[in-house]
């Protein structure tokens, strides 16, 4: 075995850094194309966040009522409220049907229709003729629709060959002096051992950073790894603004609840036993998209028509579907909500409240995957040998907010095109390009700063204060003094993380040391959140200012970017230009 700084190198044609839906997808093409792959996971892969995906995978394959690509595509960008990329959107629902098929053809067990079709739901924002009426858009496995995916797609690597390191965290990312990627610092959690990953290309797959919130749908993994390593390796951060929040955590446990309910007909009732949905989006009412409904579910609690002791929540009822439906499909609700709300939904209703759930910003990317920043003039420059896919990345086809069911469309169809575009680079470009003499120098001196502070503050109790902070000043409603405030105290928890410790280093175990390691990217993924949005002067999406009610089309139609080193913001334009068909211009959002 070769050594670059005294660390053993490992070398692999592709390395991929999260073993999710998205990492996987990708990894099954790379292998596949007989390059050697591996995937990194901090869990095992079928563990990954992507297993609590539930409700279902859009793609307009029309097997209940007619659907077409574009009404898709125009969801999408509407979803988005105008953010969007629509040359990125057009590509990925474009793309859907065949991606969808494609897992149909893996053995991934969708339920089907009487035709023996694949079945399909409404959910949130997904209508026909341009938000005429909702249309049956979610490909579903009853409400387990991630776990049925995660599963397909990892056996599918198994065959191909694909190699796991199983319980391995990346810690930093290497770039040469060009500043192109040429692989990753890891560590093997169950040693401790620190290795070089040298590769050809990088694919980050890390998921999404939900726990910078307090409460959140989420993971406790989920802490933005991959944007902290890109963060810290000078890579900018995109629309970190836009964090989702969906309509319905069990109250108190944040545990989601699939919109699939409300696909299937459940309605949401405040404390008078309104369906108070029918005045705020009178066409599809509990089924428009989550920023409508999470803030319309905030002001009827705000207004004291929230249910409880604490008037905290309101109530999701689905009795009326009847003991069959609701066991044939949505028996994993039903377990959820009998063990974190202690209520059987086929007599009585669910307590649920909006809760953090994806972060529509991230690593910015184009359409093949390509990680892209400003150089120079141009504003999306590719950085050679790296790439993004899934929820840490940000293509962007979300926008402002996405639509509940493209975020498994999202990992599929984007793990795809940045695996055939790293294909394509490996093969004609790629090279073990030279280590620095100094690789992974700051990652070595972070790990002994861990190591041997005596008088820092606590992990656990850092993190709690960040969590805190972020729910608190990032909420479903936001103002200029309540996002100003926010920044001077993550600003000031920051500096703090900065001298965290590890108490009681007689008991330590590599668990801990990663949790002071994540610490460092949930705090880089929470400044971001922060000062993106404390500039952002206009209501869209998932960012709701009360200062700024309208959207902004004007001064604000364009993405954030956030550079960690500063905390500067630089803006780029929103692609307008779709690659077939016509602009879909901006509209007032109603539903
Ligand atoms: O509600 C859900 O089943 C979640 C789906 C999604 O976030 O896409």
């Amino acid at each position: 075995m070769s050594f670059a700084n005294g660390l053993p190198i490992r070398r692999f044609d592709a390395v991929i850094v999260g073993g999710g839906g998205a990492g996987l997808r990708a990894a099954l093409e790379l292998s596949k194309a007989g390059l050697s792959t591996v995937v990194l996971s901090k869990v095992f892969p079928t563990r990954s966040h992507t297993v609590a995906a539930q409700g279902g995978i859009s793609a307009s394959l029309g097997n209940v009522q007619e659907d077409r690509w574009d009404w898709h595509m125009y969801d999408t960008v509407k979803g988005s409220d105008w953010l969007g990329d629509q040359d990125a959107i057009e590509f990925m629902t474009r793309r859907a049907p065949e991606a969808v098929i494609e897992l149909e053809h893996m053995g991934m067990p969708f339920d089907r229709v009487e035709s023996g079709k694949i079945y399909q739901r409404p959910f949130g924002g997904h209508t026909a003729e341009h938000g005429k009426r909702a249309v049956e858009r979610a490909c579903a496995v009853a409400d387990r629709t991630g776990h049925a995916m995660l599963h397909t797609l990892y056996q599918q690597n198994v065959r191909a060959e694909t190699q796991f390191f199983v319980e391995w965290a990346a810690l930093d990312l290497i770039r040469d002096q060009e500043g192109d990627v040429i692989g990753v610092v890891a560590m093997e959690m169950e040693t401790g051992e620190v290795y070089i990953l040298h590769a050809k290309a990088v694919l980050f797959a890390t998921g999404g950073a939900g726990r910078i919130y307090a409460s959140s749908t989420n993971a406790y993994m989920n802490t933005g790894d991959g944007l902290g390593m890109a963060a810290r390796a000078g890579i900018p951060l995109e629309d970190m603004e836009f964090w989702q929040f969906h309509p319905t955590g069990v109250a108190g446990a944040g545990v989601l609840i699939t919109e699939g309910v409300r696909g299937e007909g459940g309605i949401l009732l405040n404390s008078d036993g309104e369906r108070f949905m029918e005045r705020y989006a009178p066409t599809v009412k509990d089924l428009a998209s989550r920023d409508v409904v999470s803030r319309a579910m905030s002001v009827e609690i705000h207004e004291g028509r929230g249910v409880g002791r604490n008037k905290d929540h309101v109530l999701l009822k689905v009795d009326h579907l009847g003991a069959e439906k609701i066991m044939e499909k949505l028996p994993g609700i039903r377990e959820i909500s009998i063990q974190f709300a202690g209520v059987d939904p086929i007599k009585d209703p669910i307590p649920v409240v909006p809760t953090c759930h994806y972060m529509m910003g991230g690593i910015p990317t184009n359409y093949h995957g390509q990680v892209v920043v400003p150089q120079g003039e141009d504003l999306e420059a590719p950085v050679r040998g790296f790439y993004a896919a899934g929820e840490c990345a940000c293509a962007s086809v979300h926008g402002a907010n996405r639509l509940g069911t493209n975020s498994l469309l999202d990992l599929v169809v984007f793990g795809k095109s940045a695996a055939d575009h790293m294909i394509e680079f490996i093969n004609n470009y790629g090279e073990f390009k030279d280590l620095p003499a100094d690789v992974a120098e700051e990652t070595l001196a972070r790990l002994n700063r861990l190591d041997q502070q005596t008088n820092g503050e606590e992990v656990a109790q850092l993190r709690q204060e960040l969590q805190n902070c972020v729910q608190s000043h990032a909420g479903v409603f936001r103002t200029d003094a309540i996002l100003k405030d926010g920044v001077e105290k993550i600003t000031e928890i920051a500096a703090r993380v900065g001298r965290s410790q590890i108490h009681d280093k007689s008991k330590v175990w590599n668990t801990a040391r990663l949790e002071a390691l994540e610490l460092d990217n949930l705090i880089e993924v929470a400044k971001a959140t922060l000062v993106s949005a404390e500039a952002r002067k206009e209501s869209r999406g998932a960012h709701a200012s009360d200062d700024y009610p309208e959207r902004d089309d004007v001064n604000w139609m364009k993405h954030t970017l956030y550079y960690a080193a500063d905390h500067s913001l630089k803006y780029k334009p929103v692609h307008t230009k779709p690659l077939s068909v016509d602009y879909i211009k901006p509209a007032k959002r109603v539903y």
